[in-house]
């Protein structure tokens, strides 16, 4: 199975900062899984949450923030002092040194085209902007996103991307989720894993990913059903379980 740090290695760094990116190399992580919003002024930034109260010493929608204004606050203090001046990443930032290690990488979309329009195409522009001679965008990166009409919208820009469904429930039909979204590969919550249905994505050639597995027992879910990768807080903690 591959291990994909999950907002990089947040069990050891403030999550979606470089810091946190450079840990998942650190922890020999196969991937990294990050997520990508846009600020006031259109920039593309990488933060999990809408607000931006949990993760710095800020407070309010990002979406309200310039990306000026949010490159003044602290992405790193909240976690340990030892973080301290951390800042937001833009996506562009993150994307010039990744570029430069060996990691694949998962990208997931934030939900929304009211508040996020266009933000595909932005992305698709940057890696292809920054991505040097030879590079396999089409091999080492998935676009994934819990609003579905985003994976549509990146197939659209360019087929050959590879895509991930996110969803919080139990598959009734796996088949139509991929005919609907033309995505590559499934992304369920572990708790929905059954090996039949994954079974069924993997006879279709459909890769499943599975978040976000930071117990033995998650582990053991993704093991049993047969995944092809997991995302992780915890990149290191795996090889070491019975
Ligand atoms: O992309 C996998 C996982 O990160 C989805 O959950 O809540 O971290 O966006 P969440």
């Amino acid at each position: 199975m591959l291990i994909y740090a999950h907002r990089g290695a947040r069990g050891y760094a403030p999550e979606n900062t470089m810091a946190a990116f450079r840990m998942a190399l650190e922890c020999r992580a196969d991937g990294i899984e990050l997520d990508v919003q846009a600020t006031k002024d259109g920039e593309l930034v990488i933060c999990h949450d809408h607000t931006i109260d949990r993760t710095s010493n800020g407070s309010g929608w990002l979406r309200n923030f310039t990306l000026a204004e949010l490159k003044t606050l602290d992405f790193g203090a909240w976690f340990s002092p030892r973080f301290a001046g951390e800042t937001i990443p833009t996506f562009a930032e993150f994307f010039s040194w990744y570029v430069t290690t060996p990691l694949l990488l998962n990208i997931e979309i934030k939900n929304g085209p009211a508040v996020y329009g266009g933000i595909e195409e932005k992305i698709v522009t940057i890696m292809k902007r920054l991505a040097p001679p030879g590079f396999d965008l089409y091999n080492r990166i998935i676009i994934s996103s819990f609003y579905h009409p985003s994976l549509v919208a990146v197939k659209k820009l360019d087929n050959r991307l590879k895509t991930g469904v996110l969803f919080e429930s139990r598959p009734v039909d796996v088949l139509s989720l991929i005919r609907q979204t033309g995505a590559d590969y499934l992304h369920p919550h572990w708790h929905y894993l059954d090996c039949d249905w994954v079974a069924t994505a993997h006879n279709a050639g459909i890769g499943v990913n599975s978040y976000t597995v930071n117990e033995a027992a998650a582990f053991t879910a993704a093991r049993q059903a047969q995944v092809d990768g997991i995302f992780s807080d915890y990149p290191d903690r795996w090889p070491d379980l019975p």
